[in-house]
């Protein structure tokens, strides 16, 4: 197949934005890795840029299909808009839908989905000192942008032991990343990720890893951008592709998995963070529906190394696109 590989690369800061701007973008490694995967299973694949000439490119590539992991532009819909531009030119695309990649970028919106059936932590999205105060949550809590990812505006100590420290965290997120903020109680158990990967009945468990600290200190382990871009990163967490927890909690961890997986209308491929809670029951923290694929570095890869080839887990990721697009 003529792939185009949809992505959107990192830009050169300007003096002034913050360091972690271009944390979600994709660079050279992972496209090169992820061409190079999809040139040993047979296909064409051409890197295609996800910016204001997509509709362009894309219509006059004549592509078979795209392979998307964009972030897109702009606020809270942009994973959404590289999908739809697909869906406009009837290009066939793996990953969500544009629907299903709004809403899990909307963390806030993510979170009351999957409640459902899922626990999630309590809080909710805030912008002034009143609403804070309303939602009457037990302190230290965590202050995160509510659209953002890979730990992006999570630095520089994101939790806040009352509600001044709360409020000032909100000021400078809001001030920092022009974004909207959500506050959450902290849940302090293990933490984990799941990979999973299929569709419908067909979703198959690619794995789950613990993180932590090597020294549990007396602050609560957060996964912050500082310790996602150190390259020492070992010296201060661990991260188990075989997890040290209870065979009835890795069930229900799966079972809580697979549902937000379900319940945000996930397809072909997602990441699920979750977090035990003081009773060891799973809660949900997000979903991510373009899990990072850098060769050698991100969740997926790290957690399926020993069972599978990286070419191995991008091949099946298409396959189960290809068996969504087979059907009529
Ligand atoms: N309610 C919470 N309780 C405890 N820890 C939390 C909570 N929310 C977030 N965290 C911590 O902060 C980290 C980052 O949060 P989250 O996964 O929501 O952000 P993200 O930037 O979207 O992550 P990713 O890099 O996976 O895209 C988590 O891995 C976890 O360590
Ligand atoms: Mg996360």
């Amino acid at each position: 197949m003529k792939l185009a590989v949809l992505y959107n690369p990192p830009g050169a800061l300007l003096p002034g934005e913050p360091i972690d701007k271009y944390a979600e973008h994709d660079g050279e490694e992972t496209i090169r890795g992820l061409c190079g995967a999809l040139e040993r299973l047979g296909h064409t694949p051409t890197p295609v840029i996800a910016d204001r000439r997509l509709p362009w490119r894309l219509d006059e590539g004549g592509f078979d299909a795209a392979f998307n992991i964009a972030e897109g532009e702009g606020r809270r819909s942009r994973e959404a808009i590289p999908a739809a531009v697909c869906e406009l030119l009837g290009v066939p695309y793996t990953h969500s839908d544009p629907l299903t990649l709004a809403v899990c970028l909307d963390k806030d919106v993510a979170r009351r989905l999957v409640s459902s059936e899922v626990r999630v932590a309590r809080g909710g999205v805030v912008s002034s000192r009143a609403e804070l105060v309303a939602l009457g949550l037990r302190f230290p809590v965590i202050v995160k942008p509510n659209d953002e990812g890979s730990s992006k505006g999570i630095r520089g100590g994101p939790l806040a032991a009352d509600e001044d420290a709360a409020w000032s965290k909100v000021r400078w997120l809001t001030e920092t990343y022009g974004c909207p903020v959500l506050v959450e109680e902290l849940v302090t158990g293990a933490e984990v990720t799941v990979g999973l990967r299929g569709n419908g009945d067909d979703v198959e468990l690619l794995g789950i890893t613990e993180l932590g600290p090597v020294r549990p200190g007396p602050e609560p382990f957060v996964y912050t951008h500082e310790l996602k871009t150190d390259p020492n990163y070992a010296e201060h967490m661990y991260i188990r592709p075989t997890p040290q927890l209870p065979a009835d909690q890795l069930q229900a961890i799966e079972g809580a998995a697979r549902a937000a997986f379900r319940l945000l209308g996930c397809r072909d491929v997602a990441r699920v963070d979750l977090r035990l809670n003081d009773a060891g029951e799973p809660v949900f923290l997000e979903c991510n529906p373009i899990p990072g694929l850098k060769p050698g570095w991100s969740d997926l890869v790290l957690m399926t190394r020993d069972r599978m080839s990286y070419d191995e887990l991008i091949g099946g990721v298409l396959v189960a696109a290809q068996r969504r697009w087979s059907k009529p």
